[in-house]
């Protein structure tokens, strides 16, 4: 048990050095081990034995059989994802997490722990750039963030017909419901339609220009068509830095038209909205600050380790639309100032999150982090013109933000499928493989601002390679 005195806290630092050691391993993104052989290697993990074995063998195991084959977010040549290297600070404040085990369900169980993650709401709000009633609530994710903002949504469209949807489900009306995105929005949103009961055909994608940017004329034509057909768009989804692109779509454009119908305004920031921080990629997110709620992803391009993301809205009251009163929890009879974050939340049990990521902006400063962000994007639009200059590859879009999402015209979709599985098999590169508007393409996603131009050459060389070697 970890106990918070001398002697408790003795042992602890003992066994997280032996913990950090275990850590160490040979270089590169993974290791070649086949799926297979690391199948038949996991399996040798005795999960439970009848009797304990102690700390450090234990920790010697993991490091053999498991962190030495997983992958490694802080090479180089990891690029397949918004799959981030963590900070220093975010990663140490872990420890600190867990060792306090604070429960941000309600304040008995979190008091200092609550005061913070609503200061780091408050903060986040308005560097969003919401008035003073903005705030929010710390989720397991981008996917949780933007369920909860569509359930909110719902739940204020059914309010604005006088339903208690939490209450009565429901209303007939909802059967004409309508959530608007792009079609390279996140497949979250589909996913909150089909478990909000309104179905994944509530769901309207519009089309993309050929940046893969939400094209406003397309809007506007899929909105008089809805509402000649008897549709009631209930929200707008704009997506800041899409999943492969990292476009973001016209923030303040969208906006206008979401109020114009009286619909709820979500902007899914999960990749770009860390862009706030920079003096010089803030402007792209005009608009952002219009939003009725917005995603933002701290374990992505703000470097923290999973779970870290929020749910930031407007006007904390909406949260009220979503308030579930239990009598051990959360009586609504406490003493001023008691705020139980269960109320706002989807789950009840949840984890200190904010100190990790209030100890990353105190430690590096919106500074640094805003130039490791810049420094991302010009790497990426470096990718971009060193894969343009190759005759044998060929930009997909424009590079955007941090990723640059390419294809080779002389090879097929299984010659594609073929490069990013063999360099994953042989442990050399973790590449990115997806589909934009039906043509195949392969992915680099920079998240390490100590990647280099060198690494960017040797990259698209070790692309080109493997595709010599099976074309
Ligand atoms: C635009 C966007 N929104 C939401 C998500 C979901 O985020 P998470 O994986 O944290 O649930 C992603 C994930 O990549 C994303 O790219």
């Amino acid at each position: 048990m970890v106990t918070i005195d001398e002697h408790g806290l003795q042992v602890l630092a003992r066994a997280a050095v032996e913990a950090i050691e275990s850590l160490r391993r040979p270089a590169g993104p993974r290791s070649d081990l086949s799926p297979i052989a690391l199948h038949q290697l996991i399996a040798t993990l005795e999960i439970c034995p009848d009797d304990g074995v102690g700390l450090p063998d234990v920790l010697r195991d993991l490091g053999s059989l498991v962190w030495a084959h997983s992958v490694v977010p802080s090479d180089p040549a990891c690029v397949a994802h918004l799959h981030p290297p963590v900070l220093v600070p975010a990663v140490v404040t872990e420890l600190a997490i867990a060792a306090s085990n604070q429960s941000m369900d309600s304040w008995d169980q979190s008091p200092a722990a609550t005061e913070v993650e609503l200061r780091l709401m408050a903060w986040l709000a308005s560097l969003l750039g919401m008035p003073e009633t903005g705030s929010g609530i710390m989720t397991s994710g981008g996917t949780a963030s933007n369920v909860l903002a569509i359930t909110l949504a719902r739940s204020w469209a059914a309010a604005k017909l006088g339903v208690d949807v939490l209450k009565s489900g429901l209303p007939p009306e909802a059967s004409s419901w309508r959530i608007i995105c792009s079609d390279q929005a996140h497949f979250s949103v589909q996913r909150a339609s089909a478990q909000l009961g309104l179905g994944r055909d509530a769901v309207v994608a519009v089309a993309t220009d050929s940046s893969g940017s939400m094209d406003v004329a397309a809007l506007d034509e899929t909105l008089s068509r809805l509402l000649r057909d008897g549709g009631v768009p209930i929200a707008i989804v704009a997506t800041a830095g899409t999943t492969d692109l990292g476009v973001i779509d016209p923030l303040g454009e969208i906006a206008v038209r979401a109020s114009r119908h009286d619909a709820w305004f979500h902007v899914d920031a999960a990749v770009a909205g860390a862009f706030m921080l920079s003096d010089r990629l803030r402007p792209s997110l005009a608009g952002i600050e219009l939003a009725d709620s917005v995603t933002i992803d701290f374990h992505k391009l703000w470097w923290q380790p999973f779970n870290a993301s929020a749910l930031v809205v407007r006007d904390v009251d909406r949260f009220d639309l979503l308030r579930v009163r239990s009598n051990y929890l959360d009586r609504g009879d406490e003493l001023e100032g008691m705020v139980n974050l269960v109320g706002r939340s989807l789950d009840t049990s949840r984890r200190f999150d904010a100190a990790k990521v209030v100890a990353t902006l105190q430690t590096l400063g919106r500074h640094a982090l805003g130039e490791m962000l810049e420094y991302l994007v010009d790497l990426a639009h470096y990718a971009g013109m060193v894969v343009e200059a190759h005759p044998q590859l060929e930009l997909v879009a424009p590079t955007a933000s941090i990723t640059c999402v390419f294809d080779a015209p002389g090879a097929s979709v299984d010659d594609l499928r073929n490069v990013q599985q063999r360099l994953l098999a042989k442990g050399e590169m973790v590449l990115g493989r997806t589909e934009i508007k039906g043509r195949a393409a392969l992915k680099f996603t920079f998240m390490n601002p100590l990647s280099t131009k060198d690494d960017v050459k040797r990259l698209v060389g070790m692309v080109v390679d493997e595709l010599n070697a099976i074309c």
